[in-house]
């Protein structure tokens, strides 16, 4: 059990990676917090299944944009958990148009979700683990493109970038803190974020061609990574970005 005694916080685990890494998680022996937004059903889904299988779980309603709210979520943990060891960025959103097109609130919303977002989670998360004094774990879910452009993407892909440059300078004001942070920088994961993509063969051919190991990654893949991560075994890692994506960044496109 690498995470026993630990208490996780997931953002956006009702679904996809967040579900995964919550999951793989819980069966290392830590107890998650699974925060989502909208309705509850999905979360308390991943609750139950967790509780069954012997493990502590909890789902928390937080817009991970707002500031009150993702107050609230810390202090709830800690309240009903007793600590807070580990806190995973992982709730985002995209939404795919022409650059001259891109609605202005859509860029505010996207913004606010994938980088206000963990700001806000992370200084929450910093506060309350510099007040226990025992260190911490602060992992974002970032993406190829924090370095990769995605025509289309423009408000994803800044975010992703800006969360680059936001891990790596509180890595270093943390560290005193014993407090880690890195990004965890998937390609492309089959989970919903991707459905327009799954839907269509012909887009999944062309995606496909960019990855050279030419699959989709799995959520537990990503997990894995994070365990890792968050886990007493890499304790020396923080400032870092770690990428878990089939080679895409490696691709060497018509060469
Ligand atoms: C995006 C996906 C995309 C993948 C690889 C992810 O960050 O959410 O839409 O397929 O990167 O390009």
């Amino acid at each position: 059990m690498k995470l026993q005694g630990k208490v996780a916080i997931v953002t956006g685990a009702a679904t996809g990676i967040g579900k995964a890494i919550a999951t793989g998680m819980a069966a290392e022996g830590a107890a998650v917090v699974i925060d989502y937004v909208g309705t509850p059903d999905m979360a308390n889904a991943v609750v139950s299944s967790l509780r069954g299988k012997g493990s502590s779980a909890l789902a928390v309603e937080a817009d991970v944009s707002n500031p009150d709210q993702v107050n609230a979520l810390v202090a709830q943990t800690i309240k009903t958990m007793g600590r807070l060891d580990i806190f995973v960025n992982n709730a985002g959103m995209e939404s795919k148009h022409p650059f001259t097109e891109y609605p202005f609130e859509l860029w505010q919303k996207v913004i606010a979700v994938d980088l206000t977002g963990p700001f806000l989670c992370a200084q929450a998360a910093a506060k309350a683990m510099i007040q226990q004094g025992s260190g911490g774990r602060i992992l974002n879910i970032s993406s190829v493109h924090e370095d990769l452009p995605m025509p289309t993407n423009a408000p994803y892909c800044a975010a992703k970038g800006g969360l680059r440059m936001l891990m790596r300078t509180i890595a270093v004001e943390l560290a005193p803190h014993k407090i880690t942070v890195n990004n965890i920088a998937p390609g492309a994961i089959y989970t919903p974020i991707d459905a327009d993509v799954e839907a269509s063969r012909k887009i999944e051919a062309t995606l496909m061609a960019e990855i050279p190991l030419g699959r989709w990654g799995k959520p537990e893949e990503v997990a894995d990574l994070a365990i890792f991560l968050a886990s007493d075994a890499a304790g020396y890692c923080t400032g870092s970005t770690f990428f878990i994506d089939g080679g895409m960044l490696r691709q060497s496109g018509s060469l």
